[in-house]
């Protein structure tokens, strides 16, 4: 099973905001994560999963809490108490690749388990306070990019 983290990032870093939702609208981005996601497991945190409010269509939700005790009374949502569960439980679904899909603090520990990246680079910058991780360029090799109007998706594969 291939791991592969999905984000959107601004010029300067910014993927979003801690108290609040994404800080920008652009349809052809969201139409991309739907297309490139849709049929395959999705890993997010919980904050990120509240910013969204129900679990996106088409794909296993699976949200990752510290809280033991938290439940989500959602069809088709898994939740799991560490990343590191959550991709084991992928592991066992015996599929082709499940996606990691944020906020920050998902993305900062994903990067490092992670065999590949799919990043819309937005062609502006963006108030807000949650940035990606630094893409090292000894670890990540840029394997094919395609411009869009507000946007570029570069490919990232594991060197
Ligand atoms: N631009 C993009 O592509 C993109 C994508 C996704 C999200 N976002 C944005 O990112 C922001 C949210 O990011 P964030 O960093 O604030 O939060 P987040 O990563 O979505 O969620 C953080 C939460 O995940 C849980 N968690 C994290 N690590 C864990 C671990 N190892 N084990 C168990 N649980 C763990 C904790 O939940 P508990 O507190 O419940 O324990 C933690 O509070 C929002 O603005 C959202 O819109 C942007």
């Amino acid at each position: 099973m291939k791991l592969i983290i999905i984000s959107a990032v601004a010029q300067n870093g910014v993927i979003g905001r801690s108290n609040g939702d994404m800080p920008w609208n652009v349809k052809e981005e969201f139409q991309h994560f739907k297309n490139t996601t849709l049929g395959f497991p999705i890993i997010m945190g919980r904050k990120t999963f509240e910013t969204l409010g129900k679990p996106l269509k088409g794909r296993l939700n699976i949200i990752i809490t510290r809280d033991k005790e938290r439940g989500f009374e959602f069809d088709d949502v898994k939740k799991f108490n560490s990343l590191n569960e959550a991709i084991e439980y992928c592991r066992t679904l015996n599929i082709e690749k499940a996606f990691i899909i944020g906020g920050g603090e998902i993305y900062r520990q994903g990067i490092n388990l992670a065999d590949e990246m799919i990043i819309s680079f937005m062609n502006f910058e963006s108030e807000g306070d949650v940035y990606f991780p630094e893409i090292k360029e000894k670890i990540w090799k840029p394997e094919s990019r395609e411009k869009r109007s507000l946007f570029e998706i570069v490919h990232y594969k594991r060197r």
